[in-house]
């Protein structure tokens, strides 16, 4: 123990003779030289980065383009011109087959919207190839329908995603790539985590964490389906495998459709989803998870849930997956 202590002291005092002697040389100046060079790439890489998500479909053609690409399947209430807005970018993004979009409101998609929508697609069709345009249409209300099993999908993957949030094309294939490579694991972009709360005496009473709590802890067990990549027959084993006391729960309260799937996903797996960091872009007005108690409601809904599910099938994990290209120093 003393001795290695000794042996560290030494070693930290060599370190400073050398940095005391690199401090009066040239090298000095070479240092800075790197870190004002280091400032300005980085720099530039974030504002092009930022300025050019619209047009990232060809960022990832040094890698293989994958032989069957994914569905986005598209949850829209109201908002057609965040809709056209976000389908615009998205159907500029490699790998993509078809677009499911789901619909709940009273009256059908107007003549103009729908114009508009495969004109966008005619554009950006590439080698006589056009992305599918498809409108799934519900008459009752309800936030399960974005689950409904699509019985014409010719895709494995889907990318479950709200039109108020942009990924760059870039970001939305490389989590395409980490679902590949792990099929049965939802893979997404919004991390979240539940807890148990001893406080409440002797009963297991979880609590759901938001964004804060991720970033405080590190670790989270679900990823929200407003932007996550799935296997298409989790859609069917939710629309009937799902017990019907959590739908009807769901179609009441307007809320938790997304815990429901993360619970589902989890209840197959025993295994946690994988955290894909990637840059957000929200294009809508607040959502309602900036409302007023909403973490209570969504506690109540994990708890709901495990008793539902007759344990907690949610598993904690901190693995985030990172694109090593745009990884600066390792
Ligand atoms: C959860 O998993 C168990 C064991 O595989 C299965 O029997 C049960 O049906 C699943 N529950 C739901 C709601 O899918």
């Amino acid at each position: 123990m003393r001795g290695s202590l000794l042996v560290n002291r030494r070693a930290v005092q060599r370190f400073r003779q050398l940095a005391i002697s690199a401090a009066g040389s040239v090298k000095i100046k070479l240092l800075l030289c790197c870190c004002i060079a280091f400032t300005v790439i980085a720099l530039a890489s974030r504002s092009s980065d930022f300025m050019g998500w619209s047009n990232h479909s060809s960022s990832l053609d040094l890698l293989s383009t994958p032989r069957k690409g994914f569905a986005i399947v598209m949850n829209t209430w109201k908002r057609d011109d965040l809709l056209k807005q976000s389908l615009a970018h998205y159907s500029s993004c490699g790998g993509l087959d078809s677009i499911h979009i789901v619909w709940s409101e009273p009256t059908l998609p107007s003549d103009s919207l729908k114009e508009f929508l495969y004109h966008i697609l005619q554009s950006n069709s590439r080698d006589g190839r056009r992305v599918k345009l498809k409108f799934d249409i519900n008459e009752e209300d309800s936030l399960n329908n974005r689950f409904k099993e699509i019985k014409d999908l010719e895709t494995d993957g889907v990318f479950s995603i709200d039109d108020d949030v942009i990924f760059p094309c870039s970001t939305v294939e490389f989590a395409f790539k980490v679902w590949q490579s792990a099929p049965d694991t939802m893979v997404g972009f919004v991390p979240r985590r539940h807890w148990i709360d001893k406080s409440k005496g002797n009963t297991n009473w979880y609590v759901y964490g938001g964004w804060w709590s991720v970033w405080w802890t590190g670790t989270y067990s679900m990823v929200l389906s407003k932007a996550a990549f799935f296997h298409k027959k989790y859609l069917s084993l939710y629309t009937n495998e799902m017990p019907a006391s959590i739908k009807e729960y769901i179609t009441k309260n307007r809320n938790c459709e997304d815990i429901a799937m993360s619970f589902l996903v989890a209840n197959e797996t025993n295994a946690p989803p994988i955290w894909v960091k990637g840059k957000i872009f929200e294009i809508g007005s607040t959502g309602i998870s900036s409302l007023g108690g909403h973490s209570d409601m969504r506690s109540q809904c994990v708890n709901i849930f495990a008793a539902e599910f007759g344990r907690m099938p949610l598993v904690t994990t901190s693995v985030k997956a990172v694109d090593s290209r745009n990884a600066w120093f390792w």
